[in-house]
C-alpha cells in the first residue's frame, strides 16, 4: 500500500469515453493553480487522475477541482491513499488501517465504482459493503457522524481488489455517488431528454437558485422544444412556455395550457419583450447556438438561459473553448455567470447555464 499524509492525487469520474477530455481539464486546472504534476486516463475507463508533484492538503486541492466547477467531471475528490491487493475475505481492516495512518474520522462513507459495464459489476458489493466497513470504522473509533468539518471517506474501486481512498468536503463533491443524479422519468413527460433538462436545473444551480428562479408566473421559450420534454419540465415549474419547432409538440402537453407552440425557425423568432427562461436544445453547430445565446443576451431578451452544445468528437474541447470564446467576447460588456457540465444524460453534448450577473 501507498499512503499519503496529504493529497497526493485528485480523481475525477466521467462518462467513458472522455477520459481524454478529463485529464486535459485536470492540466488545465493544475497549470491554472500553479500546482505540478500529470493526468493519467485510459480509454474506456470513466475516470482519470491527476498525480501531484508534491502533496497537498485535501482541502486545498478540493478546492482547486470542486466538481461543480469541472465539466467533464462528473465527480471529483482528493486521493490519499491507493491499495492494489485487497485480500477477498477482509477488505474492511487494510482500509481502516490506511485512515488509522492519516489520524482521521469521517463522518460518512461514499462507495463508488466505474461507470463502465465492468465497474457495474461492484455496485452489489459496494452496498453491502457499507455496513462492515461503518462497523469496522467505528470500532476503530474513526467514526463520527454528525460532527463538524469532518470530512467524508471516499471510496473508489477502479477493480475488484484495488480501492482508491479519500477524504473531501461532501459539500464540494458532487452530491450523487460517481457524480450521476439517479432522476426518475416522469410518466407523463413527452420524451426522455426530460431528465436532461431537470439534471441541468439540480446541477448547475443550486437550491437557492432553484428556489428563485424556476417559480410559477415566470416565462419561458424552449427553442427545438418537439416533442415537449424540455418544455414539460418548464410547465412543470409553473412556467408558462412558448415551444418555438417545426415538429409536432405533444398533445397533452399543449393541452394542459402552460405552453404554447409555434412553428418558427429558431434561430430567427424573438419575442416581443424579455423572458426568464431561454432553454435551446436545437441540434446544430455548437458556435451557432454559442452564438444565439449570447445575441439573445445581447438583445436583453432573457435572464437566464440553459443549453445544449454538440461537440464534435474528434475536437471536443477545442469546439468549447470556441463557444465560451464567443459567448464571452460577444457579451465582454455584461456580468455574466458561465457553468458547463457533462450531465450524465448527456452524450456528445455538454449543457450549458448562463445567466446576467445584473438582474439578479
Ligand atoms: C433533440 S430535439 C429536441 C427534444 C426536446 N428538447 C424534448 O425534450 O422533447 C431537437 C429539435 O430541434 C428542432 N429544430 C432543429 N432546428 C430547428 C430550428 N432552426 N428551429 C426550430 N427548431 C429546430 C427539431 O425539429 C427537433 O424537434
Amino acid at each position: 500500500m501507498s499512503r499519503f499524509a496529504s493529497s497526493q492525487a485528485i480523481l475525477v469520474q466521467c462518462r467513458a469515453g472522455f477520459e481524454r477530455e478529463a485529464a486535459e481539464e485536470l492540466e488545465r486546472r493544475a497549470a491554472r493553480n500553479d500546482l505540478d504534476g500529470r493526468a493519467h486516463a485510459k480509454a474506456g475507463d470513466a475516470f482519470a487522475i491527476f498525480e501531484f508533484d508534491d502533496g497537498i492538503s485535501w482541502q486545498d486541492a478540493q478546492k482547486a477541482y470542486a466538481s461543480a466547477s469541472l465539466c467533464f467531471g462528473r465527480q471529483s475528490w482528493p486521493v490519499m491513499a491507493r491499495i492494489d491487493a485487497l485480500p477477498d475475505r477482509d477488505r474492511v481492516t487494510p482500509i481502516v488501517d490506511a485512515l488509522k495512518a492519516l489520524r482521521t474520522a469521517v463522518g460518512d462513507v461514499v462507495l463508488e465504482y466505474p461507470d463502465t459495464n465492468e465497474g457495474k459489476k461492484r455496485s452489489g458489493f459496494c452496498k453491502r459493503f457499507a455496513e462492515p466497513l461503518i462497523n469496522g470504522l467505528e470500532a476503530a473509533g474513526l467514526y463520527k457522524p454528525g460532527v463538524r468539518k469532518t470530512p467524508t471517506l471516499f471510496l473508489f474501486f477502479p477493480d475488484a481488489n484495488a480501492v482508491l481512498i479519500g477524504l473531501g468536503d461532501p459539500r464540494q463533491a458532487s452530491p450523487w455517488p460517481m457524480g450521476i443524479a439517479r432522476l426518475r422519468m416522469p410518466r407523463e413527460a413527452p420524451s426522455r431528454s426530460t431528465l436532461k433538462l431537470a439534471e441541468a436545473f439540480q446541477v448547475l444551480l443550486s437550491a437557492e437558485e432553484r428556489d428563485r428562479w424556476l417559480r410559477a408566473g415566470g416565462k419561458a421559450v424552449d427553442l427545438g422544444a418537439a416533442p415537449g420534454g424540455w418544455s414539460w419540465q418548464l410547465s412543470h415549474h409553473g412556467l408558462r412556455v412558448i415551444a418555438v419547432d417545426n415538429g409536432p409538440m405533444d398533445k397533452k402537453l399543449l393541452d394542459e395550457g402552460l405552453v404554447t407552440h409555434l412553428r418558427e425557425d429558431g434561430f430567427v423568432w424573438r419575442p416581443k419583450g424579455a423572458v426568464d427562461w431561454l432553454v435551446c436544445d436545437m441540434v446544430e453547430q455548437p458556435s451557432r447556438i454559442a452564438t444565439l445565446m449570447a445575441d439573445w443576451f445581447l438583445q436583453k431578451k432573457c435572464r437566464h438561459a440553459m443549453f445544449n452544445l454538440k461537440l464534435p468528437m474528434k475536437k471536443r474541447l477545442a469546439a468549447l473553448d470556441q463557444c465560451k470564446d464567443i459567448i464571452r467576447s460577444r457579451l465582454k460588456d455584461i456580468p455574466i455567470n458561465l457553468r458547463f457540465k457533462h450531465l450524465y444524460h448527456d452524450r456528445e453534448e455538454v449543457t450549458a447555464y448562463l445567466t446576467r450577473l445584473d438582474t439578479r
